[in-house]
């Protein structure tokens, strides 16, 4: 049912709005008039007005209902304003109703999940038709930081074309896709038979990779199995279980270094980001290219401890969904949540063969915007 005004008051400073559902919204008067539609530009809808263009206390001279709208007056003989009401109920509602990336769904005992029956499945075929099906599954892959996709065709470059109904690809110097198979010599163990323990990819780029995708070509039925783990559930798990270890790791800088004939990559940051509100931003833990530490010695040694408990946790088989990709098998995970890892396998009795990429996080993030909203 459509909630609609009822009833409006105002004092100097703010507007009081009784809807029809038998709620009460108070509006500041400096946000009614940061707010004005008229101070935006029409077409773009973006402001024309900053801060320091309002004054610092606008004074209300009253406001009422009008056909569904609500007009307010100023005493300063501004024009009125009138407010579109159900554009200041939508105001009224927690930004995570609408945004996935703000209402994450933790899963920390990995090991007690059926990695193909609890996370997000769905054929090619499906999600290339089906848009109202492609929404709900990247909502759940934003949610659950991890989706999955059958029946991708084998051929090798398929995996762009599936990463064509999920976001935009970023290119780096791996390539605009990458092979992951055993190489001789090879720059990044990721290319080699070696089991790969939990980790986030390439924490010295800047920005880190948003989301990554692996197409399985040629599985194997020997070993070769992929591991995922939840790093927020596991940083929740650490914040509530040793505080103090978890201050270390979201306050220290930690280098990421990457060097190779094409590219010298260089990053700072903790290993556990969280925002000014105090929310899971990111993890990243990638032991292969974490750098020399440069701390003071009391330092170093308590931030060594917080880091191998850290690591103790991801080494924890409970934590882990275990699963093997099919031939045609694609997953997709938040790259900055997210951990994955892989068993060892031998590519001498058995070659294996998957294609990667990467996915820029807000071209995601965008997509399901942009499904949500209607648009294809
Ligand atoms: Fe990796």
């Amino acid at each position: 049912m459509i909630n609609t005004p009822i009833d409006v008051s105002t004092t100097a400073d703010e507007m009081v709005v009784a809807w029809s559902d038998g709620t009460r919204s108070v509006h500041a008067s400096l946000w009614l008039r940061d707010n004005r539609p008229e101070d935006r530009d029409a077409h773009s809808g973006q402001r024309l007005v900053d801060i320091a263009d309002l004054p610092t206390a606008p004074r209300l001279a009253g406001a009422k209902i009008v056909a569904g709208r609500i007009e307010v007056g100023w005493q300063d003989g501004t024009p009125v304003t009138a407010y579109d009401s159900a554009w200041l109920q939508g105001q009224l509602h927690d930004a995570a109703d609408a945004r996935p990336e703000l209402r994450p769904r933790h899963w920390l005992e990995g090991s007690t999940i059926d990695g193909r029956g609890e996370f997000a499945w769905s054929t090619f075929a499906e999600l290339r038709s089906n848009d109202a099906l492609r929404l709900r599954w990247l909502t759940r892959l934003i949610e659950d930081g991890i989706g999955f996709i059958s029946a991708v065709p084998c051929v090798e470059g398929a995996i762009l074309e599936a990463s064509a109904l999920i976001g935009r690809v970023a290119e780096t110097n791996y390539g605009v896709l990458f092979d992951v198979r055993s190489v001789a010599k090879p720059e990044n163990l990721a290319y080699s038979d070696f089991g790969l323990g939990l980790h986030t990819d390439n924490p010295y780029r800047d920005p880190v990779p948003g989301f990554q995708v692996l197409h399985a070509l040629v599985s194997t039925p020997d070993g070769g199995d992929s591991l995922f783990g939840d790093g927020f559930a596991l940083a929740d798990y650490l914040r509530v279980t040793e505080p103090a270890a978890f201050e270390l790791l979201s306050r220290t800088q930690v280098p990421f270094l990457y060097q190779s004939a094409e590219a010298e990559l260089y990053s700072e940051k903790p290993l556990i980001q969280v925002d000014a509100a105090g929310r899971l931003r990111a993890v990243h833990y990638n032991n292969r290219s974490i750098a020399p530490l440069h701390m003071v010695p009391d330092q170093l040694l308590a931030f060594y401890a917080a880091y191998r408990r850290f690591a103790q946790l991801l080494r924890e088989t409970r934590f882990q969904v275990r699963l093997k990709l099919g031939d045609g098998d694609l997953v997709v995970f938040d790259n900055r949540r997210t951990l994955h890892g892989r068993t060892a396998f031998s590519s001498e009795r058995h070659p294996r063969h998957l294609q990667g990429c990467y996915l820029t996080r807000d071209s995601v993030l965008s997509r399901a915007g942009l499904l949500r909203r209607g648009v294809r």
